[in-house]
């Protein structure tokens, strides 16, 4: 249930207000947003499905030939992309990760993919996944062998660009397994930056390079938005919620050295969304796909296209919160406030609209209120003099305009998510419909 009061305030007081918190929310941590990798890829965060949180490691063809890493399994997901609507709502990546490959690389230094497992290769895989529409991505390593053993990239930088480029590849994940130091971690993610644009196709680049720099050495974030189009910070995400909070917990912990470094061209990546299959409650599916939207994460899924239920799907599927994460804007939202085991998120939209997150972190009882003065949300100007406010999660609900001084109460439930959008309106059109 929402309830809203209101004081009027003058119109001056209130304008005089707007323009000074106007400046400082250009502002979030006076922090310049550096330059990114110059290939005009990822001006919106990538949508897509990856196999890994979902499919892992899983070889036996023999046993579990629906499940294991085979072209197969590839082929299925890009025809239900198309089919079932995934395309459409955005989500155009199909990418393997690890465990494609063969052991050996072939008689020429190159990669290839396991025969038994990829017969046609990854040539004919690209151009099926093309033929529907969408791209491919793929996986590799920068250090010696990737994280489950496979051939690694180190000193063959330039042919395996070179080979990914040439069998229509569209995405690279880039993983950090095996590399021995931080100079050849930096070396490697950065030769490798080099050796896909000399290809001349058009890659995206998605590194872990922070995650593995992070033990050892804060990241130069500014450095790494040069090079990479989208970078993993931290540690790999379960199908749990003690993960997705741990995910959460660290991104709002390390969001000054971190939201700043997003923007069109590169973006913070907190890995991918398991919404769909077995770990999360409906509530908590619900906050990872609120709280992705206001991360400005990818929306890399990983789960079974072929067994979502259709609750899961139209959540993926949801438009409105697509359009949060993928507004043109390109600014990454950060956490405002917690307290109480609330948490308050918030993001700033294109045309002065913003998007809040409000998170109930208790893990027992039920439904819990929570009253947010309008006047708090937005850098103080949001919502100034007035807004529509959209609830889009759990469910889509106009709640109608509310003024700067008013406060806004709704009810969240445990571990779940209240995803608004606030929308700028002038005034008078703002009374007029009060
Ligand atoms: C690392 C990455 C994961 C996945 C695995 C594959 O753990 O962080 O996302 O790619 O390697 O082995």
């Amino acid at each position: 249930m929402i309830t809203v009061t209101m004081q009027l305030r003058s119109r001056e007081q209130q304008l005089g207000c707007a323009l000074a918190l106007r400046f400082l929310a250009l502002v979030p941590w006076g922090i310049p947003r550096a330059r990114a990798l110059d290939n005009g890829l990822a001006m919106t965060p990538t949508m897509g499905w990856l196999h890994w949180e979902r499919f892992m490691c899983n070889l036996d063809c023999q046993e579990e030939p629906d499940f294991c890493i085979s072209e197969q399994l590839f082929m299925q997901m890009a025809e239900l992309m198309v089919s079932d609507g995934w395309k459409d709502a955005g989500y155009e990546y199909l990418c393997i990760d690890d465990c494609w490959m063969a052991p050996q690389r072939d008689s020429k230094g190159r990669l290839q993919a396991d025969p038994q497992r990829f017969p046609g290769g990854i040539r004919r895989l690209a151009n099926y996944v093309h033929s529907k529409g969408l791209k491919l991505g793929i996986y590799a390593d920068v250090g010696n062998k990737t994280c489950a053993g496979f051939p690694g990239s180190f000193g063959y930088y330039d042919i395996d660009a070179q080979t990914f480029a040439d069998w229509g590849v569209d995405l690279l994940k880039f993983d950090g397994c095996y590399c021995d130091s931080l100079e050849h971690l930096a070396y490697g993610y950065k030769r490798m930056s080099f050796a896909l644009n000399q290809t001349g196709r058009s890659i995206v680049y998605s590194c872990e390079w922070p995650l593995y720099m992070w033990p050892l050495q804060k990241p130069n974030y500014t450095e790494i938005r040069q090079y990479c189009n989208h970078w993993r910070n931290f540690a790999d995400v379960y199908d749990s919620w003690q993960s997705v909070k741990s995910i959460l917990d660290w991104t709002s912990s390390n969001q000054e050295s971190i939201v700043d470094a997003a923007g069109p061209g590169g973006w913070n990546d907190p890995d991918m969304l398991v919404i769909g299959n077995f770990g999360l409650s409906w509530n908590q599916q619900v906050t990872q796909m609120a709280l992705w939207a206001i991360m400005a994460a990818p929306l890399l899924m990983s789960n079974d296209l072929r067994h979502i239920s259709p609750q899961a799907k139209a959540l993926l599927q949801d438009k409105d919160v697509i359009a949060i994460n993928q507004d043109p804007l390109g600014k990454q939202g950060y956490r405002l406030r917690k307290g109480n085991n609330f948490e308050v998120w918030e993001r700033p939209l294109s045309d002065l609209a913003w998007a809040v997150g409000i998170l109930n972190r208790q893990e027992i009882g039920g439904p819990r209120s929570f009253t947010i003065s309008i006047a708090s949300l937005g850098r103080g100007v949001a919502c100034n003099p007035a807004c529509l406010i959209t609830q889009l999660l759990p469910v889509k609900r106009e709640l109608g305009f509310y003024e700067w001084t008013s406060r806004l109460k709704t009810q969240i439930n445990p571990t779940g998510t209240v995803l608004l959008r606030l929308e700028e309106t002038n005034q008078d059109a703002s009374k007029s419909l009060l």
